[in-house]
């Protein structure tokens, strides 16, 4: 049956459809609309995250490493909302060490989250409570549900952009210490050319 503009008693409504406030250019992981938000990641936000402080501290501290941008349509911790958002993770290495987000646990943790890549190459590494740590392949048109009670990073280990949508509740929250504290239980370096998931305790 097609939709019907009508109201019951057969007259036209007198609004038109609206507009959605948001549109995504979905292979681009473009987001037009108001109110995005945005946050940039650069070198000298991520301190103490690569494994070769040193290495980091030598380099460009304003290089962007990785930017998120998203939709909030309620406000953050709005119990049963959902955002929806894009990161843009960088191609590089710090050392041997590829390009990273911090990595994150969600503070409720019985909240999930969807990935799914548009463009690039990379890992998901995924950390459950007792710090076993594993990876997935990441590449356009894999779709990851990460359970709320599982850390997750992403790395780059392509020499392009990657690129991924992903939607969350509005009341995961954010758990940054935990992984800032102790980390994830590997890292991807490269390893002879290729990328190597290599334990970390
Ligand atoms: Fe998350």
């Amino acid at each position: 049956m097609k939709p019907s503009l009508q109201n019951a008693e057969g007259g036209l409504q007198a609004s038109s459809p609206k507009i959605a406030k948001v549109t995504i250019e979905w292979f681009s992981g473009k987001m037009n609309g108001l109110p995005i938000q945005e946050s940039v990641k650069k070198l000298s936000d991520l301190h103490q995250i690569f494994l070769d402080e040193a290495a980091r501290a030598s380099m460009d501290q304003d290089q962007e490493v990785y930017r998120v941008r998203w939709w909030a349509p309620v406000p953050p911790g709005d119990e049963g909302g959902l955002f929806w958002g894009v990161t843009t993770l960088n191609p590089g290495k710090v050392g041997d060490e590829y390009f990273m987000t911090h990595g994150h646990s969600h503070a409720n943790r019985t909240r999930a989250e969807y990935y799914t890549p548009v463009s690039g190459n990379g890992l998901l590494i995924r950390m459950d409570e007792r710090r076993v740590t594993w990876a997935e392949e990441m590449m356009p048109g894999t779709l990851h549900y990460l359970r709320g009670e599982h850390a997750h990073r992403v790395v780059n280990i392509g020499d392009e952009p990657l690129i991924f949508w992903a939607c969350w509740g509005s009341d995961a929250g954010y758990d940054y210490g935990t992984i800032r504290e102790h980390g994830f239980g590997a890292r991807v370096m490269e390893r002879d050319g290729l990328p190597a998931v290599i334990p970390n305790e």
